[in-house]
C-alpha cells in the first residue's frame, strides 16, 4: 500500500457482527471487498447483510439510492483464505476474540501475502505483540485497527502496534480517514481506549445495580437521557471545561472530590453469577419494552445515524 488510493481490494477475514459491517464500509467507498470466512451459514448470507446495511444507508440519505446494489457488486464471498487476500492492498481481521485462533490467523496471513501489505485486527483488547509473537514474514505491518461497533455507522477507530512500523500506522491512518472513519492512533494497552472508558463505565454500571443503589433502568436512563446527550459532542473533559469556568478550573475545583471517590468510594465489582446476570436481564427488560432485539437493532441505528448526520451537519 504506497497511499490511499491504491487501495482497490481488501481482505475481510470472518464475516460475523464486525465482518460484515466493516465489508459494508469498504464496498462503499468503492474497493472490491472479498469477505472470507469458514464454510458456515454466516458466510452464505453475509451478502444478504451487507446488502441490508446498504439499503439502510440509503434510506437514511448517508449514501444515494443507486449506490447499493454499485456497492454490493463489489461484494464478492469466499471460503478460500488463498482467494480472499491475493493481491489485496490492506486485510481486516474479525474473527472471534481468542489469542491462538488470531495467532494462527496472523501467520497464514503474512505467509500468503507480500511484506508491503498491512494486516489489522479488529481484536477489542489483546496486544497485537502477542497476536504477531510468531510471524516472521514482517511482522512490523501487523497492527490492532479497532472499529466501534458497527463501523459502517461508527466511525471511531483504534490503530496501536508498538512493533508496528510507523510508516504502516501512518498509511492505515490515512487510509481510514479517506473512507470516512475516525481514527486515532495509541500505545499498546489492554482494551486501547475506547474500551478501557467503556470498561471503567460498565464496572460502575454492573456494581449500582449489585449492591440495588438503583435499577437497570435508572442506569440506562442515567446515560440515554443524562450523560450520552453531551457525550456525542463533549468528552470528559470537554464536560469539565462547561462545568466550570474552564478546564483548568475545572480540575483543580472538583480535584478533591473526584480523587474521594476514586480511593474511597469506588468499588469493583470482582466476579458475579447466574442469579446476577438473571437480575441484570430482567431489570432491562422494560428498557426493550415491546422491542424485539432486532426492532431494537434497527431504533439504535436509526438514532446513531441521525445523530451522526446532525454532527456532520447534513
Ligand atoms: N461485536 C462487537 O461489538 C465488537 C466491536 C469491536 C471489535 N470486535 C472484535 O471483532 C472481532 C470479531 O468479533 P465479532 O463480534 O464480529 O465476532 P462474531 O462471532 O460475530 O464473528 C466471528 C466470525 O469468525 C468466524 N470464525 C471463527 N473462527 C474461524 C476460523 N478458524 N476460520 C474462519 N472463520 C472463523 C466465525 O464463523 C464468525 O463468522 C473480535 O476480535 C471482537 O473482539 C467486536
Amino acid at each position: 500500500m504506497k497511499n490511499k488510493n491504491k487501495i482497490k481490494k481488501v481482505a475481510v477475514i470472518g464475516c460475523g457482527f464486525i465482518g460484515y459491517s466493516w465489508g459494508t464500509v469498504f464496498a462503499r467507498n468503492g474497493i472490491d471487498t472479498y469477505m472470507y470466512n469458514r464454510k458456515s451459514p454466516t458466510l452464505d448470507n453475509v451478502k444478504d447483510r451487507i446488502r441490508e446495511a446498504l439499503e439502510f444507508l440509503a434510506s437514511e440519505g448517508m449514501i444515494p439510492q443507486n449506490g447499493v446494489q454499485e456497492a454490493l457488486s463489489r461484494v464478492h464471498t469466499t471460503d478460500s483464505l488463498q482467494e480472499a487476500v491475493k493481491d489485496a492492498d490492506y486485510i481486516q481481521e474479525c474473527l472471534w476474540e481468542d489469542l491462538p485462533l488470531k495467532q494462527d490467523i496472523f501467520k497464514k496471513l503474512t505467509d500468503l501475502t507480500p511484506p508491503h501489505v498491512p494486516i489489522g485486527s479488529s481484536c477489542s483488547g489483546l496486544k497485537i505483540s502477542d497476536i504477531a509473537a510468531d510471524v516472521t514474514n514482517h511482522p512490523e505491518r501487523c497492527i490492532v485497527a479497532h472499529p466501534t461497533n458497527p463501523p459502517h455507522l461508527i466511525p471511531f477507530m483504534e490503530i496501536s502496534g508498538d512493533k508496528a512500523s510507523r510508516e504502516i500506522k501512518d498509511q492505515v491512518f490515512d487510509f481510514m480517514e479517506s473512507i470516512g472513519q475516525k481514527p486515532i492512533q495509541c500505545k499498546e494497552v489492554y482494551g486501547y481506549v475506547l474500551n478501557r472508558i467503556q470498561l471503567s463505565l460498565i464496572q460502575e454500571a454492573l456494581y449500582l445495580v449489585k449492591e440495588d443503589v438503583c435499577s437497570v433502568e435508572a442506569v440506562e436512563r442515567a446515560l440515554t437521557d443524562g450523560l450520552g446527550l453531551r457525550w456525542a459532542f463533549t468528552g470528559p473533559y470537554g464536560v469539565e471545561e462547561l462545568n466550570s469556568a474552564n478546564l483548568k478550573d475545572g480540575l483543580e475545583k472538583y480535584k478533591d472530590y473526584m480523587i474521594e471517590f476514586f480511593t474511597k468510594e469506588q468499588h469493583k465489582v470482582t466476579d458475579y453469577d447466574e442469579a446476577f446476570i438473571e437480575k441484570c436481564v430482567s431489570g432491562f427488560a422494560p428498557v426493550m419494552g415491546s422491542k424485539t432485539h432486532e426492532e431494537y437493532t434497527l431504533w439504535r441505528d436509526q438514532m446513531v445515524a441521525r445523530t451522526r448526520m446532525l454532527k456532520e451537519n447534513k
